[in-house]
């Protein structure tokens, strides 16, 4: 049996669609739900699907040995981060060489980097299509996930996959996030079923 360990800072539904996706399977399971917010909702959600979680601070994350231990001791064979905002420590990409896949809600390298996050990406991709499609009514606009092995910069490994959405000229930062969700959901537990065979 695979072992899987998820980052997540935040909500967690990606998280919670990965342990569900591979909870009735016999190769790989998730092990462990790490946050670096001790309320965020990813941490009752892993609860309430029997998942361990955990939370841990900077120190412990950047400065201490902390979660690097933790992740020596679970062994995973595949460390997701779903929706972690803080940079990923070298030393534990270091550790689990190849080992680290994250997936970043649009087309990268678009809307990539430092501080493009969540909602930031989807409003940024939401004032870029509407001035596209002011110079030109008739032209598509796309937006997408990306699901790429993690390096020591944000956003910056070798893809794994990807997949577009049009955004439409009705649409807004709130549709998009829903568009790029449903995405996130269909693709993203599959692509690491792949990974992991
Ligand atoms: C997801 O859309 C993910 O792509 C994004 O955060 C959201 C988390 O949602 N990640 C990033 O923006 C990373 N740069 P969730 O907590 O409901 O799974």
């Amino acid at each position: 049996m695979k072992k899987i360990v998820i980052f997540a800072s935040g909500n967690g539904t990606n998280a919670q669609r990965i342990i569900e996706f591979f909870q009735d399977r016999t190769d790989a399971q998730v092990v462990q739900v790490l946050s670096n917010n001790p309320r965020a909702k990813v941490l009752e959600r892993a609860t309430q699907l029997e998942t361990s979680a955990i939370s841990f601070n900077r120190e412990a994350l950047y400065r201490q040995e902390d979660v690097l231990n933790i992740l020596k001791a679970t062994g995973p064979d595949v460390i997701i981060l779903a929706g972690f905002l803080w940079l990923f420590p070298e030393k534990i990409i270091s550790a689990f060489p190849d080992k680290v896949l994250n997936i970043h809600p649009s087309l990268l390298p678009e809307f990539g980097g430092k501080g493009m996050y969540g909602k930031h990406v989807h409003e940024a991709v939401y004032a870029f299509a509407k001035a596209q499609h002011q110079k030109n009514p008739e032209k598509k606009v796309y937006t997408g996930i990306t699901i790429h092995k993690v390096t020591p910069e944000y956003d910056k490994g070798g893809f794994l996959f990807q997949q577009r959405v049009e955004v439409d000229k009705d649409d807004t930062p709130k549709s998009i996030a829903e568009k790029i969700h449903l995405l996130e959901y269909e693709h993203f537990p599959k692509v690491i079923a792949k990974f992991l065979s």
